[in-house]
């Protein structure tokens, strides 16, 4: 018996010896299991005399508590070198360099709009919008340009049916606002237009414009021009200039294309304004009285002004943006110069 416990003792410590984790869990179980050498011992226990037992008794559970110590020592032991080896593995090193975020931006269109929109916003505008899906009655009808009138060949459109279109132009929204408010109106409205036009350089079939309508008493054409000079100068500098020249559209009178001095050379002719000094800008005009009466303002009571600017050309103008197709190309390369 008691070679058998000194035996067992040497085993034991010949097998704790540079032990894994899972390795000391199995020698727990071959050691102290159920069926383990040291409950084997006890067995044996059973045939020793009874004056011998209490001895032994003794030394077997010296022996179990020998090897319990043991075996969570070296448990203690494998489980922080583990730990230290997670640790180690799991570091961060904060010296790394970062992964970059790619952020997104406005594009200049949408930025330019904004500016407008600020612009006009402090000088006691609201920002009105209207359907790009019209009829025929808004675009056309009621802006004084009956069915038969000329100047719809020179917005030949996309009709969706024979009264339904996409809209040419955003002064329908003349119209819709005038029927829902009352004067005094004092509104901006900016949106998609679009036309049968080939692409070029300066023309495309979708385009942005800015439509302004003001409807009071004793509105003049003064208060236009003030209206757009003072615009033109928020938006491209104090120095630039506002032309009117005698223009026609069927829903003012008189009518006006608006042109601003050429923020390229000032004026003294160049490339970009092709020689003139000038750059349009788009239409405008005192409110025609039969639109007024086709949305029941009396015009002898009522007088007002409308414009309507191309956005792309205000944007194209204010940052020299030589080909409208930009706007339209995706190109990361243009879009990147205006992240706003
Ligand atoms: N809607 C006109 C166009 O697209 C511009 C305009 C607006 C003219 C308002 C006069 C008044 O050409």
């Amino acid at each position: 018996m008691e070679d058998k416990i000194k035996q067992i003792k040497e085993e034991f410590k010949e097998k704790i010896k540079n032990k894994s984790l899972k390795e000391l869990k199995e020698l727990e179980i071959y050691f102290l299991g159920r069926k383990g050498k040291v409950s084997i011992l006890f067995q044996f226990f059973k045939t020793v005399p009874k004056e011998r037992r209490k001895h032994f008794g003794a030394k077997i559970n010296e022996l179990k508590s020998f090897i319990e110590k043991g075996i969570s020592t070296e448990i203690q032991r494998a489980e922080s070198i583990e730990a230290s080896r997670k640790l180690e593995e799991e570091k961060i090193d904060v010296t790394l360099p970062g992964i970059k975020l790619h952020t997104g931006g406005l594009h200049i269109l949408s930025q330019t709009i904004s500016r407008a929109e600020d612009i006009f916003l402090s000088m006691g505008f609201d920002v009105m919008v209207g359907p790009e899906i019209e009829e025929d009655y808004y675009n056309f009808e009621a802006l004084n340009i009956p069915e038969f009138h000329p100047a719809r060949a020179m917005q030949d459109t996309f009709y969706l049916s024979k009264k339904i279109l996409l809209r040419t132009q955003t002064s329908p929204i003349q119209v819709r606002i005038m029927e829902k408010y009352k004067p005094p109106i004092r509104i901006i409205a900016m949106g998609r237009c679009y036309r049968k036009d080939a692409p070029d350089s300066s023309h495309f079939p979708v385009f942005h414009q800015i439509e302004g309508l003001v409807i009071d008493k004793k509105v003049t054409f003064a208060n236009l021009k003030g209206t757009l000079s003072l615009f033109a100068k928020r938006m491209f500098g104090e120095e630039v200039k506002v032309r009117f020249t005698p223009s026609y559209f069927p829903f003012v009178e008189p009518g006006a294309e608006t042109s601003i001095s050429c923020v390229i050379c000032g004026g003294k002719g160049c490339s970009v304004c092709k020689n003139t000094g000038w750059l349009e800008m788009g239409g405008s005009g005192m409110v025609h009285p039969n639109v007024l009466k086709n949305v029941g303002i009396d015009p002898e009571i009522y007088q007002g002004f409308a414009f309507g600017w191309g956005m792309e050309r205000i944007a194209m103008v204010k940052h020299k943006i030589p080909d409208i197709r930009m706007f339209y190309q995706n190109d990361l390369r243009f879009l990147k110069q205006f992240k706003g």
